[in-house]
Parts: structure tokens; C-alpha cells; sequence
């Protein structure tokens, strides 16, 4: 089938993102608000957003922070460390203020120095999550330098996140930025419980684009992409009818020499290009017309909000995104992703 020189789509929203705070909020903002209504903003700052009011204070920066001409709505998270409050949590909920709660397994990614180090210390904390029907979004690896960092993931499921479905029935969890087949399949197998975000650099690359020539920091992300056959799996489920899955990009900006040192940082920084690159993959894949559900309907279903009635059209026309963007204050540039394979779309 030829492809359609354009499609059209309700405004997608990013379910998961790191926007920073000062210099790097106000470059990268305007990106993520380009192309999408709402976005889950991550709360690992530093020092993490813990409390309703740092909370509300980051909305208020994050909304100075976007161009008055684009309608952008952050949602706000807060970041579990051990002994979690419940009552703040559910604070939070009732005020509007958080729409999810972020669980870091201590250490597992960048600014996760504050997680939690058992999920006994947050149980009170989940169970108030529950009743105030507020998801879990889980950075889904374990830390144990035992295991391999290829197999992180796959423990994670059977030794936390199991566990953590039996003990707390009520709760609704996203698994995020999910890279191997067996996410997709834990996902799976639990309907009406569980969510999962896939980035658009997972479903793009597989692991030996990091070494591809020599050891390539931009490509050097957490969850650390897998083999090919994962890679598939990803692509499977974001394609398919499944509503369970949706759209997360986990845009992490760092500057350019953050990345590009002897122990650069994880994250990659796609804003600029996350729907170009969706609507590739969905195009290879044959299933533009699944686009919506996994980018604008899925999303908003699983967290019970509405769906944005805004419309955004997406051209068949080669990338045109720049391969950096500047930070003024610090004299300092975020390099923007791109994959080795062509991206033919244009937002
Ligand atoms: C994220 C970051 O830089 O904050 N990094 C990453 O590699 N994805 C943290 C995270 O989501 O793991
Ligand atoms: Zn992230």
C-alpha cells in the first residue's frame, strides 16, 4: 500500500518526560509542548520533588517555562523515596496537584539517589496511592550489581513487580520505557491492572547501536536498549490493537558534554523528534492507522482523562529537526537524537 502523504491525528500527550528545571527547562520546554497537549512530568530533580507545594511551585515554572501560544498542560508526579507520606499523597490527589506517584529503585538511573531501597518502606504510601486511585509509574529495574544490566528488566518483573501486583490489588501501575519482550508480555498478562510506555529511540534502535564504530554516549540510555528480538516485541506491541500500550518518551536532556565524557549520563534527549520518529515506525511497520490509538487514545483511557479534541497533521516530507539545541545560560548545547535508519516525517 502506498503510504498517505499526511496524517491526522488528535494532539498526542507524552506520558512520560524529564523537563530539568532553570537553564535546561527553558530550552527544552517549547520542544515537548510543540508536540504534545499534556505530558507526565518525572520528578527526579535535584533534590526530588517530594511535597505538594515543590510540586505546584515546578507547574508553575514548567508553565513560564512554555511559549504563551502553545497550550501545554504538565502533570505532575511525585517522587517516592522510603517512608513516603500517604498523607501528602493523597493531599496531593485531592488538590489536583499530582496525578501519579514515580517509584526509582534506589540508584537505578539518574538522579535515583533518593529511590527506594524496599518496598516495605513505601507500603503505606501505595496503600493510600490505592484508595485515592492514583497509578504507580515504575522505573522498572533492579539495582543489584549481580545482575546483569542486559537483565535488569526481566528480574525486576518476577522479584518486585509481582510481588507488588499480590500485595497491592487495587493499585494501577504503568511499567515505563519498557525494553524487552518480556515486559511486553508481563504488561500482557495483566489487563485492566497494567500499562506500559515504550520511547521512540527503543523502538528504533537495538543495543549494538551504542558500539556501532565506537562507543556512542547519545545512543546510552536507561532502561539500556536490548537485542534485536526485543526490539520486535517493542514494535509489536506499540503497533498493535492493544490498548495497554502508549506513548513515553522519556526525553532526558543532558548537555552535550555530560554525554560526551569518560562516564557520560544516561538519557536521550528526542523532544525535538519524538512524533517524527513514532510515525516512522508505525509506517514501516504498515500500521499508520494505529498511530492515534498508541500516541492520543490509550494514554488518556488509562489515567481516565479525555482525549485532547485538538488536531495535529503529521507530512511525509524528510526530518527536519536541528542536531542540537542551545542552552544560552550556560553556554552549553543537548544534542537532539536521531537514528541511523532514515525518518521520512515531518510535524
Ligand atoms: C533519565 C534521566 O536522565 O533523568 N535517564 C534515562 O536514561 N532515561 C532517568 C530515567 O528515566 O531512567
Ligand atoms: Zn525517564
Amino acid at each position: 500500500m502506498p503510504l498517505p502523504a499526511t496524517i491526522t491525528i488528535r494532539r498526542p500527550d507524552d506520558w512520560h518526560v524529564h523537563l530539568r528545571d532553570g537553564p535546561l527547562l527553558a530550552a527544552c520546554a517549547v520542544h515537548t509542548a510543540r508536540q504534545f497537549g499534556r505530558a507526565i512530568i518525572m520528578p527526579n530533580l535535584v533534590p526530588p520533588v517530594t511535597k505538594v507545594a515543590e510540586a505546584s511551585a515546578y507547574r508553575e515554572r514548567i508553565r513560564a517555562a512554555v511559549p504563551k501560544d502553545l497550550r501545554f498542560e504538565p502533570l505532575m508526579t511525585c517522587y517516592l523515596t522510603d517512608g513516603a507520606d500517604p498523607a501528602e499523597l493523597t493531599r496531593g490527589k485531592t488538590e489536583g496537584v499530582w496525578v501519579a506517584a514515580k517509584l526509582y529503585p534506589a540508584h537505578a538511573t539518574t538522579n535515583s539517589a533518593h529511590g527506594v531501597t524496599s518496598m516495605d518502606r513505601v507500603a503505606k504510601g501505595l496503600e493510600a496511592m490505592e484508595k485515592a486511585g492514583m497509578p504507580l509509574l515504575v522505573h522498572g529495574e533492579v539495582t543489584d550489581p549481580d545482575v546483569d544490566i542486559f537483565d535488569r528488566e526481566a528480574v525486576f518483573l518476577e522479584k518486585v513487580l509481582a510481588p507488588l501486583l499480590k500485595r497491592h490489588q487495587g493499585l494501577k501501575i504503568v511499567l515505563e520505557h519498557i525494553t524487552t519482550r518480556e515486559g511486553v508480555a508481563f504488561v500482557e498478562a495483566h489487563p485492566g491492572r497494567l500499562g506500559g510506555t515504550i520511547t521512540p529511540h527503543h523502538l528504533s534502535y537495538n543495543r549494538n547501536a551504542i558500539f556501532k564504530g565506537g562507543i556512542r554516549p547519545h545512543f546510552y540510555c536507561l532502561p539500556i536498549a536490548k537485542r534485536e528480538e526485543h526490539r520486535l516485541a517493542l514494535r509489536r506491541a506499540a503497533t498493535s490493537d492493544s490498548a495497554q500500550f502508549f506513548l513515553g518518551t522519556d526525553t532526558a536532556p543532558h548537555t552535550t558534554d555530560t554525554k560526551e565524557c569518560a562516564c557520560g549520563c544516561a538519557g536521550v534527549f528526542n523532544a525535538p523528534v519524538a512524533m517524527q520518529v513514532y510515525a516512522q515506525v508505525f509506517a514501516e511497520e504498515g500500521k499508520l492507522d494505529r498511530l492515534e490509538a498508541f500516541a492520543s487514545l490509550n494514554g488518556p483511557a488509562f489515567y481516565g482523562l479525555p482525549p485532547n479534541e485538538e488536531r495535529v497533521t503529521l507530512r511525509a516530507a524528510a526530518l527536519d529537526a536541528p542536531d542540537h539545541i542551545e542552552v544560552p545560560a550556560l553556554a552549553k548545547t543537548i544534542t537532539v537524537f536521531r537514528p541511523d535508519t532514515p525518518v521520512d516525517w515531518s510535524f
